[in-house]
C-alpha cells in the first residue's frame, strides 16, 4: 500500500506512554494511522501526541466531546494546536454544539483536523434508549444524528460498517466514514459482536477501518497490518 494513504487507524488501547511507544516503534506511519483514546490520552496527555506526530503518524484523537457548545469549541481548537489528523464528538450534544465545533475548527489556524462524531453507541440497544426516554429505534437514531452532524457542517461520522451502506446511499460519497468492529476473516472477534472482515467494510462505503487487537495483540503487530494491507489492496 506504498504511496497510498493508510486507510487502518491502529487504535493504541494501551495504558501506558511506554506501550504506545513501543507499539508506534514496531508499526510504521506509511502503513497505518493511530487512535488515540481516553484511557491512553488521560494517562499520557497531549505529550505522546506529539510523540507520536514526532514519529510521522497522523493521530486521531478519539476523545468524543460532548459538552456545552462553548466547552466543545475550545477543545476542538486545543486538537487543531496540537496538530491532529482527526478528532470527533458525540452527535447527541446537539446540533448547536456540533456547529460549534465546526467552526472551531473553521477558525483555528494551521491543518485543520477533521471532524467526524459519533452518532449512537454500538453498546446501547433498544432497551438502552428507552431508558433514556429516546424513541427512536437504533437505526432510526442512527439516520437522525448523521444527518444531524453532516448538516452542521462535519466532516463525517464514526459508524458501524453495517451502517456505512445505508449512509452512503443517504449522504453521498462526501462525508468520510470511520468504521470500528473490524476482524481479518481469520481473527478471533474478541468482545465485539457484530464483526465486518476490512475488505467487506470498504465494499460498504467505509473510508477508514479503526482496527485495534488483531494488530496491537498479534505476536507481530507490523506483520498483521501488513497482512490486512494486503488483504485491502485484493
Ligand atoms: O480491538 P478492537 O479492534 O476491538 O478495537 C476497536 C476500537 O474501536 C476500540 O478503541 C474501541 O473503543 C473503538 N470503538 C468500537 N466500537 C465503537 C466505537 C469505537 O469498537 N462503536
Amino acid at each position: 500500500m506504498a504511496g497510498e494513504a493508510p486507510r487502518v487507524v491502529v487504535a493504541l488501547d494501551v495504558d501506558s506512554r511506554e506501550r504506545a511507544e513501543a507499539l508506534a516503534s514496531r508499526l510504521d506511519p506509511a502503513l497505518c494511522r493511530l487512535k488515540v483514546g481516553k484511557e491512553l490520552f488521560t494517562r499520557t496527555g497531549p505529550e505522546l501526541v506529539e510523540r507520536l506526530h514526532a514519529r510521522g503518524y497522523s493521530v486521531f484523537l478519539d476523545l468524543k466531546f460532548h459538552d456545552i457548545p462553548n466547552t466543545v469549541a475550545g477543545a476542538c481548537r486545543a486538537a487543531a494546536d496540537l496538530g491532529v489528523w482527526m478528532v470527533n464528538v458525540h452527535a447527541l450534544g446537539g446540533e448547536r454544539m456540533l456547529i460549534a465545533a465546526r467552526e472551531a475548527l473553521d477558525t483555528a489556524g494551521g491543518a485543520r483536523p477533521l471532524l467526524t462524531a459519533v452518532t449512537m453507541l454500538t453498546s446501547h440497544g433498544p432497551e438502552d434508549l428507552a431508558r433514556l426516554g429516546l424513541r427512536d429505534s437504533p437505526d432510526a437514531l442512527v439516520a437522525r444524528l448523521a444527518a444531524l452532524a453532516l448538516g452542521a457542517g462535519l466532516d463525517g461520522l464514526v459508524c458501524s460498517a453495517r451502517e456505512a451502506a445505508d449512509l452512503r446511499a443517504a449522504h453521498g460519497p462526501d462525508p468520510v466514514l470511520v468504521t470500528p468492529g473490524i476482524r481479518p476473516a481469520e481473527a478471533d472477534a474478541d468482545d465485539q459482536r457484530r464483526v465486518v472482515t476490512p475488505g467487506e467494510a470498504l465494499a460498504q462505503g467505509s473510508d477508514y477501518l479503526v482496527i485495534g487487537r488483531p494488530v496491537t495483540a498479534a505476536p507481530d503487530p507490523r506483520h498483521a497490518l501488513e497482512r490486512i494491507n494486503a488483504s485491502i489492496a485484493d
